[in-house]
This record gives C-alpha cells, structure tokens and sequence, in this order.
C-alpha cells in the first residue's frame, strides 16, 4: 500500500481514498485565477498546522511579498511560519524580473541551483512538502524537450528520494492542454486539474486526471474557494445545487 499525504483539501483526501502519494510529483493545472498558488499553499499551511510537516514554496511568477499579501486572505500568516522555520519561501521572482530581493532564500530560473538550495533547506527545516510555482516558468528557461524531461525528472527524483510531497503547478492556457510544453503531465505521478467555467454561472471545478497506483474517481466535481479554504465537494454533481 501506498502511503499517503494530507491535501490540505477539504474533501480531496476522501476523492483519493487517503492523500497524495507520499513521496511523489503531482501536478497541479490551472488556468489563469484557476486557483493554482492558493491550491498549493493550502497543502503546505495545513501541512504544518495539522501535521506538524514543514514545507517549501518557490515562487517564480510572483513576489513572495504578493504571496504572502494574498494568503491572508484565508487568514494564513506565512510570515509567522517562516519565522517558526515551518516554511521557507525562495524566491525566484526577483531576478527574473530585474528586481533586487530583500528575501532570505533567492535563485535565478535555473534547475540546479534550484535544487540545491532545496537539498539545503529540506536539511535545515525538516521539510517534507515542496510547492514549485510554477513548473512552466522553469520549463520555459529550459532549451529543447529533452532537456525539459531530463530536469523535471530529476528534480522529481531528487525530492522523492528525498522524502518530500511535491506539487508542480501547470499553467493551462485551454482547455485541453494540461501543461505548456505537453511533457510535464507525463513526468508527474498524478495530475489534478482546476478550471472555471465562464459566463453568469462562474462556477469553479476540481478533476483528477491521474494518479499512478491510486483508484480514484474521474469526475469532475464542484471545487470552492472561500475565507476559509478551498474545497472539493465528492458527492455533489458539478453544475447541480451550489452557489
Ligand atoms: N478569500 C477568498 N475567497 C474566495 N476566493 C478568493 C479569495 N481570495 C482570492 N480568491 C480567488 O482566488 C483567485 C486567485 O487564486 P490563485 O492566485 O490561487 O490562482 P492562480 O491559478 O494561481 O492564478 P495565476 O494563474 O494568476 O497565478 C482570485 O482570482 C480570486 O477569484
Ligand atoms: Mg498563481
């Protein structure tokens, strides 16, 4: 039997009869506002606060003051966290964007030096969560398919045996394509996507693509966001009684 990880989803520990896979890449796909960074922050606040499991988030589409900023608007105070050395934010906006970084932990857009300062902070804090924000932004600095799979492989590698849960947030652009380059839902172990539908309904969604070793359910069901979290609704049909 696999064994599993909290989501930090209400609901979506019970879609995938216990948790993520522990140990292993999940891709996490998303339109623009789909929900991505929130879906991953929820897995390593409630991480820490009800499993005592420290965790690591990398940024590189948005500055981690901005991240920071957002959570509160579910009421997480990652500052506090990162001083309790339960969380450690990288940034890996700043350079990217010409700016000078006043954060701790920094790097450019680049594989190596990316993991290395995982390998150091996994060490230092004991983190067994890691959330890559996003997987496109690091896939894009990287020349050619072969190279795209050979880093996200290792990078996926490297944490498993490191003993960290790794969501990898996806980028969808349509409805169709779960990742910008059409390799990285192939590199992850499972893949969850998060959509909206658009027009008066506005209505969010949650959809289990694949999860390697897992049966699960593939239907698409009714994902919430709210001031008190995200959740996924395992019984209710997609568009029936929510608001
Ligand atoms: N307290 C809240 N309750 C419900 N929804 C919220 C709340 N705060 C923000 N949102 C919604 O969350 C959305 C942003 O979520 P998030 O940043 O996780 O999306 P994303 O998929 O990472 O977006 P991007 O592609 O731009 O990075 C906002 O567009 C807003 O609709
Ligand atoms: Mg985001």
């Amino acid at each position: 039997m696999l064994e599993r990880v909290s989501t930090g989803i209400n609901g979506l520990d019970e879609i995938l009869g216990g948790g993520y896979p522990k140990e292993r890449t999940i891709l996490i796909a998303g339109p623009a506002g789909g929900g991505k960074s929130t879906f991953g922050l929820a897995f390593l606040v409630n991480g820490i606060l009800q499993e005592d499991e420290p965790g690591i988030y990398v940024s590189f589409d948005e500055s981690l003051e901005n991240v920071r900023a957002d959570a509160q608007s579910y009421g997480w105070d990652l500052a506090a966290l990162e001083e309790q050395n339960l969380l450690a934010m990288i940034d890996g906006y700043s350079e990217r964007a010409g700016l000078k970084s006043g954060e701790k932990y920094t790097i450019q857009l680049e594989v190596d030096e990316l993991l290395n300062e995982l390998i150091r902070l996994i060490d230092s804090i004991g983190a067994e969560r890691v959330v890559i924000d996003s997987i496109t932004a690091l896939a894009l600095g990287l020349e050619g398919e072969n190279t795209k799979r050979r880093e996200i492989l290792k990078l996926s590698a490297v944490m498993s045996a490191l003993t960290c849960t790794t969501l990898m947030i996806s980028e969808m652009r349509n409805d169709e394509e779960i990742s910008r380059f059409g390799i990285e839902e192939f590199m992850a172990q499972g893949v969850i996507t998060l959509k909206y539908q658009f027009g008066s309904t506005g209505r969010r969604s949650l959809q289990v693509r694949k999860m390697r070793g897992i049966k699960h359910s593939l239907i698409e069901r009714p994902f919430i966001m709210s001031d008190i979290g995200l959740s996924v609704y395992p019984d209710e049909e997609l568009y029936d009684t929510l608001s």
